[in-house]
């Protein structure tokens, strides 16, 4: 393969916040009496805040207004930003390190392409927000993955055609983003459930057999 650049998904590929995610909607739809466990939380990997609510109310037994849906996710978001606090570079899942230096040996350029809007805080608290050639997250994008839009910015970024960037992805709408970006599309976790992957890996390091 011919790879000039690698975009890391954030949550749940460097680091677990996926799973202050599921804490956070489950403590909104335990308030709000709303059926809720990891299997509908596993749609809403990838997707933004706001398409994440809509997800979760389509189980409710009332309708919301724009302002309820709209204070929903402060709720939400106050609750995942203080789960977030305790946050360090330890918390970087295993493996994430050989394949970062296995890039770097390798002049592969890195980015981060993430639906999230509190990205750059968790890089921060990770000590990771100068370690990437790029960034592109949910501040910059109109349309959450499984539109391409975030991948396709990082690759802008980094100044690398689509066809020459990899991404990485527990998600499957992440993995759907990057396939139709034009990417190679390599699945981790939750998004090794989706039949669209190139390629699917247990753990990080193994993304070294791939570059
Ligand atoms: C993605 C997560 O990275 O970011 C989604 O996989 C989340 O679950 C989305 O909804 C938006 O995150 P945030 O931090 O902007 O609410
Ligand atoms: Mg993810």
């Amino acid at each position: 393969m011919n790879i000039k650049a690698v975009i890391f998904d954030l949550d749940g590929v460097i680091v677990s916040t996926d799973q202050y995610h599921y804490k956070a909607w489950k403590e909104l739809a335990d308030k709000e009496n709303i059926p809720f466990d990891e299997t509908i939380n596993n749609r809403l990997r990838g997707v933004s805040r706001m398409e994440s609510l809509e997800i979760i109310l389509k189980n409710a037994d009332r309708s919301y207004n724009d302002k309820e849906k709209f204070e929903l996710t402060e709720y939400k978001n106050d609750i995942y930003r203080k789960s977030l606090e305790d946050l360090s570079k330890e918390d970087i899942l295993p493996g994430f390190w050989d394949a970062y230096h296995h890039c770097r040996d390798k002049d592969i350029l890195m980015a981060v392409g993430s639906s999230s809007k509190n990205t750059k805080k968790i890089l921060k608290a990770i000590d990771l927000d100068d370690a990437f050639d790029a960034v592109a997250d949910g501040t910059d994008i109109e349309n959450s993955k499984p539109d391409p839009e975030v991948f396709w910015t990082a690759a802008a970024r980094l100044g690398v055609d689509s066809k020459f960037c990899l991404v990485v992805e527990d998600a499957v709408s992440g993995i759907e983003a990057a396939k139709n970006g034009g990417m190679v599309a390599v699945a981790i976790g939750d998004a090794t459930s989706s039949d669209k992957a190139d390629h699917t890996i247990k753990h990080l390091r193994e993304l070294i057999k791939l570059l």
